[in-house]
């Protein structure tokens, strides 16, 4: 490689952790308002979770990017082993407020990274609302694939990329001022695809709308899959 390359693959490395180390601390200073914040993507998102998980049992469940917990109790209470993952330790700290239960494990990871888990296999993979700010989603299903049982499911509920071609962002408040946090559109053929070319089969693809959303684009796109 020349000098220009080299130059080249430097500088996308750096920006690409320069990238990392903004949403990691964007989540860190938003932790202190995430679950007061008027937040209808967040709220539509724990509505679907609670509908689809409710009457269900799994032995072991992996939660990637928990946030503040919203859901980890939830997904404590339908299993026997949890272990929630999150870049975040203020994001962590106040989902450890949430959730007591014996059966639920923290772990402070960065999933754009090799996955280093204490528990290695799981029996269900969920995704809420993290991987818009995930660029390598090839990667993500990878690791996924690899970390899941035979027959185990992949659960994914994200920002619907509709919104994101509108150019919607996850959005925090700083001192007074709003900013939006670094994020890549990843299309419905992108889930499907990569999930595909990692051994994952698509199950089930759903679309909602909060109540508020009336006449407007869909909110969350909705995706399960299974490992064969
Ligand atoms: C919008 S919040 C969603 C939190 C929670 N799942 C929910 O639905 O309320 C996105 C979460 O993803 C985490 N996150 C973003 N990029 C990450 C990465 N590369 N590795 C681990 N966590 C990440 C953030 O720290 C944040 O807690």
């Amino acid at each position: 490689m020349d000098y220009k390359g080299l130059e080249r693959v430097l500088l996308y490395f750096k920006s690409f952790y320069l990238c990392i180390m903004n949403i990691q601390s964007a989540y860190n200073i938003w932790a202190n308002n995430y679950d007061e914040d008027k937040n209808l993507t967040r709220d539509l998102d724990a509505e679907i979770v609670r509908k689809v998980f409710s009457n269900q049992k799994f032995n072991s469940i992996l939660e990637v990017g928990c946030g503040t917990g919203k859901n980890t109790v939830l997904f404590a209470s339908i299993s026997n082993h949890l272990t929630a993952i999150d870049f975040s330790d203020k994001m962590i700290s106040k989902a450890k407020e949430k959730v007591k239960s014996e059966n639920a494990n923290f772990q402070i990871a960065d999933i754009t990274k090799d996955w280093n888990l204490e528990e290695n296999k799981f029996d269900l993979i969920t995704f809420n609302l993290i991987l818009e700010h995930i660029e390598n989603l090839n990667f993500i299903f990878e690791q996924t694939h690899k970390h899941l049982k035979s027959k185990g499911l992949v659960f994914i509920n994200e920002l619907h990329p509709f919104r994101q071609y509108d150019g919607k962002k996850a959005v925090y408040t700083e001192n007074g001022e709003s900013k939006e946090i670094d994020a890549f559109v990843h299309n419905i053929s992108d889930f499907i695809n990569s999930a595909n070319e990692n051994g994952m089969r698509l199950l089930k693809l759903n679309e909602y709308w909060h109540e508020q959303d009336q006449n407007k684009l869909p909110r969350i796109i909705s995706l399960k899959f299974i490992k064969d």
